[in-house]
């Protein structure tokens, strides 16, 4: 089923060049993505189209006012329509919530903050999702929602066939093995020779070894919770005392 973004944020023109250069773009033109934008800016009743306001209590900075925020997602967010808020207080985009929300949701209001945020009583008024896309301040929501999107659409079924998703890194709690192209050897670099050979459960085997070694290497928190086998485990526990070992040697 095709998957709907209505975005509200303060630069519409932020999205565009994304959209019009991507595989979105393809996905948009086939109807499988359906973008639309809205100005937060258009819903402001104050007569120079004010959006902003100065913080109660003092500090820096300034807060988008509730009137025109209040104003747009009222119009734009229809009842099956789920709603999120772009912000650093959100919960931490990953995943696996990348697929629930691709699973369980077709037509998403994305909220793109600017400016110091939001004023704390917009999450008041409305039933919502707040998402963050990682422990950092962005100047504006834009670049999150587009986080979103991109990976929102790649798991919906309209778009599976184009990408290869079900091997991918976290998708089951490791990351990805090394994967390599022609030429089959650069500068006396070889691919290995496992991967010529054509035999598919030695290729297999490869990469499942090679993705427990990427994920200890890389992220080696993840194998607390990803399901191994005992003989993987028993990998897991070579690769520690190797790296324990050089450790002590140097
Ligand atoms: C400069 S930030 C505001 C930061 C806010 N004063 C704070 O300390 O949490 C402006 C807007 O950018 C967006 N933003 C910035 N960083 C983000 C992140 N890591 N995840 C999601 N949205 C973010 C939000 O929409 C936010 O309202």
């Amino acid at each position: 089923m095709a998957v709907k973004f209505k975005i509200l944020t303060l630069f519409k023109e932020a999205f565009t060049s994304y959209l019009e250069s991507s595989i979105i773009k393809r996905a948009i033109e086939e109807k499988k993505v359906f973008i639309e934008l809205f100005d937060i800016r258009d819903y402001s009743t104050n007569k120079h189209k004010k959006v902003d306001d100065t913080v109660y209590g003092g500090g820096p900075g300034m807060l988008l006012t509730l009137q025109p925020l209040y104003d747009a997602i009222s119009d734009v967010k229809k009842d099956d329509d789920l709603l999120i808020f772009l912000t650093p207080e959100g919960q931490l985009l990953n995943q696996q919530k990348v697929i629930n929300y691709s699973n369980e949701c077709d037509s998403f209001v994305l909220v793109c903050g600017k400016y110091e945020g939001f004023d704390a009583r917009i999450f008041k008024f409305f039933d919502h999702h707040k998402i963050s896309i990682g422990d950092y301040i962005l100047t504006g929501g834009e670049l999150p929602a587009l986080v979103f999107i991109d990976a929102v659409s790649r798991y919906n079924d309209a778009l599976q066939n184009d990408e290869s998703v079900g091997e991918e890194s976290f998708v089951n709690g490791l990351l990805e093995y090394d994967q390599y192209t022609k030429p089959a050897e650069f500068m006396g670099e070889k691919v290995p020779e496992v991967l010529l050979s054509g035999h598919h459960a030695n290729i297999q085997e490869f990469r499942r070894k090679s993705s427990i070694v990427n994920t200890y290497k890389n992220r080696p928190e993840m194998l607390e919770s990803a399901e191994l086998s005992r003989n993987e485990h028993k990998l897991v526990d070579e690769l520690r005392k190797q790296i324990r070992n050089k450790t002590e040697a140097e």
